[in-house]
């Protein structure tokens, strides 16, 4: 069996949830590489909701192990708020010491952190990212200046004291004299971290090497990227992006693993293309159709897991999809979510921009061109409802959709390897297994 990476083909919220939960009954780990719990997945279990944004979903599948590894931001009191849900609801019934583990060189989230992307959101004067408020890119900036408190750190009372003072130095300046807030007190930030760190200590595992001895004994993995292609730090909508590496790259350098591991990149997209937070958004519908827009807001349930936040609606653009199949070495897609635009009038696809009167046909890299090219439009039909439990295979779909299907396999070069029809499990087309060797 291959071991698959699950990446974002777009802003985020594609409905990867739906994926990583099919795909996590074919793999034995299911490993989180980036990102924090910015992301959100919302499960219903035993008729009670459950909103997970850091422990992966494969939790609920009783046999799986899932690995938080090093390159995922870790908010200590969102794990253990997420543990007890978990139990409360039923979903496990013990604390789930063997199945999940969070590697020892995962960067920590602080509170100081959480305040500073607060602040810095409320009071920039223009040029709001519009971030979750999760303190994910105070995180990873400490992780970068080489100021950061680890996982393992936790677990040390008598270094940690000395750490967070250090932090602290700097980051109580930021926040009285920059932001005019209150002061970070190191005294109770030691105690609470002491505290969490100690109930972590049975979850904290060197995930790398748990990573070299599954691949000795053949174990599948999955690796479930968060967010999206697009706002991958380097390869996304620059300054309108998070703070990791959400392409397929990033399973390397977030968990360990060497790339000779990795066998197939499943890109993740919908039908459509939504984007949450601020930022350059080229076919986006808002201004241009707001009843459209509204109405697959509200069909397709288009609102943040996270904050809750409207999502922003646009057609699907096929220059941006390519950009994200060439930058994660996509192999197949999965793509989610057409029942949502069943029965529109007309489709549009974009697969040219204008950009200074001349035709481009690649995402241009600063976001001020982003924001002033024009989408180039080919017009589809749409395709009439269909009954999504006869759909067998893709000749059981409306010509129409058969057609999309086509056009978005031609021109990214790519076959689409899922189909997700409806919301439900049942409600999906697999047309080929990425975890199966050729
Ligand atoms: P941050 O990751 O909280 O710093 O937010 C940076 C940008 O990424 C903002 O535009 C967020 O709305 C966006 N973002 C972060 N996580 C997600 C996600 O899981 N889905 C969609 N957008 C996200």
């Amino acid at each position: 069996m291959k071991n698959v990476v699950i990446v974002g083909a777009q802003w985020g919220d594609e409905g990867k949830g739906k994926v990583v939960d099919l795909y996590s009954s074919k793999a034995e780990y299911i490993v989180r590489y980036q990102g924090g719990n910015n992301a959100g997945h919302t499960l219903v279990v035993n008729g009670k909701k459950t909103v997970l944004h850091l422990i992966p979903s494969g939790i609920l599948h009783p046999d799986k192990v899932c690995l938080i590894a090093n390159g995922v931001v870790f908010d200590p009191a969102v794990f253990f708020k997420e543990i007890e849900s978990l139990l409360s609801s039923g979903a496990i019934l013990n604390a789930p010491y063997e199945r999940v583990r969070v590697s020892d060189r995962a960067h920590v989230i602080l509170p100081y952190h959480c305040l500073l992307d607060a602040v810095r959101e409320a009071k920039a004067a223009g040029g709001k990212i519009g971030t979750t408020v999760r303190g994910i890119g105070p995180a990873y900036e400490d992780k970068v200046s080489r100021r950061g408190i680890r996982v393992a750190d936790l677990l040390d009372a008598s270094t940690l004291k000395m750490k967070l003072a250090h932090a602290l130095e700097e980051k109580n300046v930021l926040l009285t004299q920059l932001y005019g807030e209150h002061a970070v007190d190191l005294d109770a930030l030691y105690a609470s971290c002491v505290e969490l760190g100690e109930r972590l200590r049975p979850y904290v595992a060197d995930i790398k090497s748990l990573l070299m001895t599954a691949l000795q004994h053949r174990r599948t993995m999955l690796f479930e990227g968060a967010q999206g292609t697009l706002l991958d730090i380097d390869h996304g909508t620059y300054p309108f992006v998070t703070s990791s590496n959400t392409i397929a790259g990033g399973a390397l350098t977030g968990s360990g693993i060497g790339e000779g591991a990795i066998g197939a990149v499943v890109g993740i997209m919908k039908a459509y293309v939504t984007r949450v937070g601020a930022g350059p958004f080229p076919t986006e519908i808002e201004e241009t159709e707001p009843e459209l827009a509204e109405k697959i807001r509200s069909i397709g349930q288009e609102f943040g897991a996270t904050t809750g936040r409207k999502r922003r609606i646009g057609w699907l653009d096929l220059i941006a999809l390519k950009y994200a199949v060439e930058v994660n070495g996509i192999t197949g897609l999965a793509l989610t979510k057409a029942d949502v635009l069943n029965d529109l009038d007309h489709l549009k696809l974009c697969t040219s921009y204008t950009l200074g009167g001349n035709t481009v046909y690649d995402l241009p890299s600063r976001a001020e061109d982003l924001a002033r090219i024009e989408p180039n439009y080919e017009i589809y039909p749409c395709w009439p409802s269909y009954d999504t439990k006869k759909v067998e295979s893709k000749q059981d779909l409306p010509e129409e959709l058969q057609a999309y299907i086509r056009k978005i396999e031609e021109f990214t070069g790519v076959p689409i390897v899922l189909l997700s029809v409806g919301p439900g499990r049942e409600e999906t087309l697999e047309i080929s297994d990425p975890f199966q060797e050729d």
